[in-house]
């Protein structure tokens, strides 16, 4: 048996604790009127705050801890290549891990898929839309990855070519029906080949219900900052599609500020919800006018992580959930002080008694001295 915090329990706790000292200023947004929900075709996502897609991490485990916080507008899945998902289909096999828990889990749901192919997406788009019944099919049109881009010419590669996107858009699109396609870019290829503004008009040209733009070109991969301004850029030169702005944002200040001073309809957060999944909580009570709720304390934390191995474990078993649980673990960590003497302690462990043993002792509490991270 794994030890670990029942899936509700660890979030009662949250909700019920006096503020654990975090470094979290109140952003002054009490009197602030609510903002209107993002709506997506007939989806409404509120508050208008997305989780973004990540692979390798927004898994069905993940995807529970942030909903049992609560106040993701949006959960995305991991991309799924539809290449793959259409042999599975065509040998009947299991179906791939990164659609673990996607037929039973509560809605709103988008499931992001990436090809070159107008057809295989299409295929795979109507699956998900018709079988599956996601609420949002998503295109990725932003991965800069080799595997993707360069080896498959999927992903950011098909930047380059915004009448192909279009093509692809609008293919899903007709396949779909009433479910929602969009798509996620970014500013271009390169800083010589940023072609945003083209790409979102023909995405939208091509019916897409709504875009999200990762402020960086590709060829940046995650260096440098999120450019908002050209976020803003395209969201100004579409006129029907809602636009949701990405890239950097890392507290609830930086996410309140977004949404209100850049002009898109909503925001999505990626590496941040992995150290703090209860962050979109505290942004939807900032939104909502409350106070900003503090963070889980340090101890609370450790209990989410238990909760988050427990889940891992179901699907995975021990063995395989272990391994896969060690980064997840790092990352709960990050920021935290003690954080760098629990990753090296965390991240060498093979077995259950270990892990647990490792989260017991070493990550990091209250009396543990700052290693200055
Ligand atoms: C580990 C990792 C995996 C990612 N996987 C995906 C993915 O599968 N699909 C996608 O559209 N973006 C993916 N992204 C990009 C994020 O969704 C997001 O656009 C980017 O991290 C910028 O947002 P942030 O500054 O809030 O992290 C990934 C990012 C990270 C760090």
């Amino acid at each position: 048996m794994i030890a670990a915090t029942p899936p509700s329990a660890s979030v009662a706790l949250y909700k019920n604790q006096p503020h654990s000292g975090a470094e979290l200023k109140d952003s002054g947004a009490a009197a602030r009127p609510r903002l209107k929900p993002l709506m997506i075709g007939n989806v409404v996502v509120d508050p208008p705050v997305l989780q973004a897609p990540m692979a390798g991490y927004t898994n069905y485990a993940f995807r529970q801890v942030v909903r049992e916080f609560g106040g993701a507008g949006l959960l995305a899945t991991e991309m799924v290549a539809a290449r793959s998902a259409m042999w599975l289909e065509t040998v009947r096999g299991e179906h791939p891990d990164r659609l673990w828990g996607v037929r039973e889990e509560p809605r709103p749901l988008a499931v992001q898929m990436w090809d070159n192919d107008p057809e295989n997406l299409a295929q795979v788009g109507k699956r998900l839309a018709i079988d599956f019944r996601v609420s949002v099919v998503d295109l990725n049109f932003g991965c800069p990855v080799r595997q993707v881009s360069e080896k498959a010419h999927s992903g950011s590669w098909l930047l380059r070519d915004p009448k192909r996107v279009g093509e692809i858009v609008a293919r899903v699109v007709e396949a779909c029906g009433n479910v929602p396609v969009t798509a996620k870019i970014r500013l271009g290829c390169s800083m010589e080949c940023a072609t945003g503004v083209e790409v979102a008009q023909c995405i939208e040209e091509a019916g897409a219900a709504c875009l999200t733009v990762h402020g960086r070109v590709a060829s940046q991969f995650f260096k440098g900052h999120a450019d908002w301004d050209s976020i803003s850029k395209i969201k100004k030169s579409v006129s029907r599609m809602p636009v949701v702005g990405n890239g950097d944002i890392d507290s609830v200040d930086s996410a309140v500020r977004r949404l209100r001073e850049s002009g898109v309809d909503g925001i999505m957060i990626a590496r941040e919800a992995l150290s703090r999944p209860w962050i979109f909580s505290q942004i939807a009570a900032v939104l909502g006018g409350e106070p900003l709720p503090p963070d889980p304390s340090l101890d609370e934390q450790r209990e989410v992580v238990l909760h988050h191995y427990d889940l891992v474990c179901q699907r995975f078993g021990v063995d395989r959930g272990t391994l896969l649980m060690r980064k997840f673990a790092c990352t709960y960590a990050q920021g935290i002080p003690g954080a760098r003497e629990f990753r090296s302690k965390v991240s060498g462990v093979r077995t259950h008694k270990d892990f647990i043993d490792a989260i017991r002792r070493f990550f990091p509490s209250k009396h543990l001295d700052s290693d200055g991270e």
